[in-house]
C-alpha cells in the first residue's frame, strides 16, 4: 500500500485563460499514452459553448474525461491531474480544487506575463504553502525578457523563482533552452516534436557559439550570469516547503519543453502530503482510510437532486463497499459504487489510495469539507470559504414559495454553488459568488429544482470580509456597522463593505480586527 501511495502525484494546473492549459494537458495525456496523437485540439470555433477546458478534448477526441480529474501512469508514477475550472466556469470550485492537490503547475503566457486570475488562485497556494512549478509557455512567440518574467512572478505572485532552464531567443528567433539541471541544450525545431539534446560544458562552452545566433546567445549568457547571481539554485527541500519554485521555458503547442517539465515534475513533486485534522496530523501512509469532500456536483438530471461528492483520499486505502463514518453526523455509510476517472472513462473503482480522487453518490448527505473516515472521528481543516466578489440580493417572485426558496438556498450553499449571507438588519438574503456566471446557474436551479422563481438584483457591495478579533473589538465594530453586516451559513460575522474607501477607513479605525479574505471553520 505504501508504495502505491508514494507513487501518486496529485496536482492542478493554474493559468489565465488562453495561456495554453488545454494544450499542455493534451500533451501530458499523450505522454501518459491516454491519447495516440499529439495533434492540437482546435477549440476556437466552439469555445463559446464549452463549459470546461477538458470538454474540448473530450468532444474532439471522442474520449471521455471527467470534469474533475485525469489519471494516468507516467514513469512509474500515478499522475492525478485535478481540473481547475477556468474561463466562464471560474467559481469557488476552482479555488477548492487547489485544496485537494499536493502541488500546482502554473502556466504563464510568456508574451503576456502574470495575469489577474492567476494572482487570485496563487493566494490559495501561498496560504497552504503548496509547492509550485512554473512553465513559461509560448516561447515561439515574441516574449518578454525571461528575467523580467521571473521578476514579475516573484513580485506579483510572491513566488521565489529558481530557473531550471533559460531560453535562447524567442518568437521567430526562439532557438532552444539551456538546462541548468544537467548542463545541456535542447534545440527548438518547430518541424519536429522531438527536441534534440546535447550535453555541454557550461554556458561558456564554445560549441554554443557554433550552434546559436550570436546576438541571442550573448543575451542568454548575460541573463544566465544575472540569474546565477540573483536567484537561488534549485533546492528540493525548499521547493517541497513551498519556498522555491522551479521555472521552465517552452512551447506547449510545439511540444517543446513539455517532456522535460513532466520528467522533472514527476521526479520532484510531492507524493501525498500529510493533512491537518482538528484532532491531529494525518499521514498519507497511515493504513486507515480517510478523505474529505472538496467538490459537490449536482446531477445533470434536474428531476433528481442526487449529486456526486468528490472526495480527496487523504490516507490509507479505500476499498469498494467499505463502511465509513461520515464524521459531521456520526453516521455510518457504505460507499457502494464510488467512481474514479481513469482518463478513458468513468469507472467504478474497487480501490483507491491516498492522493486519489473518487466520486461518491451523494443523496444529500455531504457538505463541502466533510470528512469521511474508516475508524476514527476526524475533521480535516483547510477548506476555507473564499471571499466572494459578486453579490446579489434575492427577491422571491411568488411569496408563497418562501420555504422552497430557503431550502434551495440552503442546499445550494452547502453544495458550495454560492455563499449565502443573512444580513443582520434585513430579511432579504444576499448571495455571493466568485464567478459572475454562477448567478445564472443559481437562478435557473432555484426555479427548476425548487420551483422558487426569483429575481436577483446586484447588491452594491465592494467586498466581503470575515470579521475576526477580540469580542470587545468585534462588538464595537458591530454596533457601528450593523447595516453592512451579515451572518454566513455557519453564523460567522461578515462585513459586506460597500466601497474601497470605507474598507480602508475601517481597517484604519479598527486595528484590532482582522478583515479576513478566507474563512476556515477551524483554525
Ligand atoms: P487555455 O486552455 O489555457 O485557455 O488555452 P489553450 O490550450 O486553449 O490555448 C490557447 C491558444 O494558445 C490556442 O490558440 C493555442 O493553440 C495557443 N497555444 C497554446 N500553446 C501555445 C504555444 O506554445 N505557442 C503558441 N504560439 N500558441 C500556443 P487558439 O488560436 O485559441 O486556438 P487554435 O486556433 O490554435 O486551435
Amino acid at each position: 500500500m505504501t508504495e502505491e501511495i508514494l507513487k501518486r502525484r496529485t496536482f492542478a494546473i493554474v493559468s489565465h485563460p488562453d495561456a495554453g492549459k488545454t494544450t499542455i494537458t493534451e500533451k501530458f495525456l499523450w505522454y501518459g499514452k491516454v491519447i495516440r496523437e499529439a495533434g492540437h485540439v482546435r477549440a476556437k470555433a466552439n469555445k463559446k459553448f464549452t463549459t470546461s477546458d477538458w470538454m474540448k478534448i473530450e468532444q474532439q477526441r471522442g474520449i471521455s474525461v471527467s470534469s474533475s480529474v485525469l489519471s494516468f501512469p507516467y514513469h512509474g508514477c500515478q499522475i492525478n491531474l485535478v481540473d481547475t475550472p477556468g474561463h466562464q466556469d471560474f467559481s469557488e470550485d476552482t479555488y477548492r480544487a487547489l485544496t485537494a492537490v499536493d502541488s500546482v503547475l502554473i502556466l504563464i503566457d510568456a508574451a503576456k506575463g502574470v495575469e489577474p486570475q492567476t494572482i487570485k488562485l496563487m493566494e490559495v497556494c501561498t496560504m497552504r504553502k503548496t509547492p509550485v512549478t512554473v512553465f513559461m509557455n509560448k516561447m515561439d512567440r515574441d516574449s518578454l525578457d525571461p528575467v523580467a518574467l521571473m521578476d514579475e512572478v516573484e513580485r506579483i505572485l510572491g513566488l521565489k523563482c529558481s530557473p531550471m532552464t533559460l531560453p535562447i531567443g524567442s518568437g521567430k528567433m526562439f532557438q532552444g533552452v539551456y538546462s541548468f539541471i544537467d548542463d545541456s541544450v535542447h534545440f527548438f525545431n518547430p518541424e519536429s516534436t522531438e527536441a534534440e539534446m546535447r550535453k555541454v560544458d557550461g554556458t561558456n562552452d564554445p560549441r554554443l557559439d557554433e550552434w546559436f545566433n550570436a546576438k541571442y546567445l550573448a543575451e542568454f549568457r548575460e541573463q544566465a550570469d544575472l540569474v546565477r547571481g540573483a536567484m537561488e539554485p534549485f533546492n528540493l527541500e525548499k521547493y517541497l516547503a513551498g519556498d522555491l519554485s522551479p521555472v521552465y521555458f517552452g512551447s506547449a503547442i510545439n511540444n517543446f519543453g513539455v517532456a522535460h517539465l513532466l520528467d522533472n515534475f514527476v521526479a520532484n513533486a510531492p507524493s501525498p502530503m500529510p493533512r491537518e485534522a482538528e484532532q491531529r496530523m494525518v499521514a498519507a501512509t497511515e493504513p486507515n482510510f480517510t478523505g474529505f469532500v472538496f467538490k459537490i456536483q449536482a446531477n445533470t438530471d434536474p428531476k433528481h437532486r442526487d449529486r456526486i461528492a468528490f472526495v480527496r483520499v487523504c490516507s490509507g486505502k479505500f476499498v469498494r463497499g467499505a463502511k465509513v463514518i461520515h464524521c459531521r453526523t456520526g453516521r455510518q455509510v457504505r460507499l457502494a459504487a464510488p467512481s474514479t476517472f481513469m482518463a478513458q472513462e468513468k469507472t467504478v473503482v474497487d480501490e483507491a489510495y491516498a492522493g486519489d480522487i473518487i466520486g461518491i453518490h451523494d443523496p444529500g448527505l455531504y457538505n463541502i469539507s466533510d470528512t469521511i473516515s474508516e475508524v476514527e472521528n476526524l475533521k480535516f481543516v483547510g477548506i476555507p470559504d473564499f471571499a466572494p466578489e459578486h453579490f446579489s440580493r434575492v427577491y422571491l417572485e411568488d411569496p408563497l414559495r418562501s420555504k422552497q426558496l430557503s431550502q434551495g438556498l440552503k442546499q445550494l450553499s452547502e453544495e458550495g454553488a454560492t455563499q449565502l449571507f443573512a444580513p443582520v438588519n434585513s430579511p432579504i438574503p444576499v448571495l455571493g459568488v466568485v464567478g459572475v456566471l454562477q448567478f445564472d446557474v443559481i437562478k435557473f436551479r432555484l426555479e427548476e429544482e425548487y420551483n422558487a422563481r426569483c429575481r436577483l438584483e446586484a447588491a452594491p457591495i465592494f467586498v466581503a470580509r470575515w470579521v475576526e478579533g477580540e469580542p470587545e473589538a468585534v462588538q464595537e465594530f458591530r454596533s457601528q456597522n450593523s447595516h453592512d453586516l451579515a451572518l454566513d451559513k455557519r453564523g460567522n460575522l461578515v462585513y459586506l463593505c460597500p466601497n474601497e474607501f470605507r474598507m480602508t477607513t475601517m481597517e484604519k479605525n479598527f486595528p484590532k480586527i482582522t478583515f479576513a479574505k478566507f474563512h476556515t471553520e477551524l483554525k
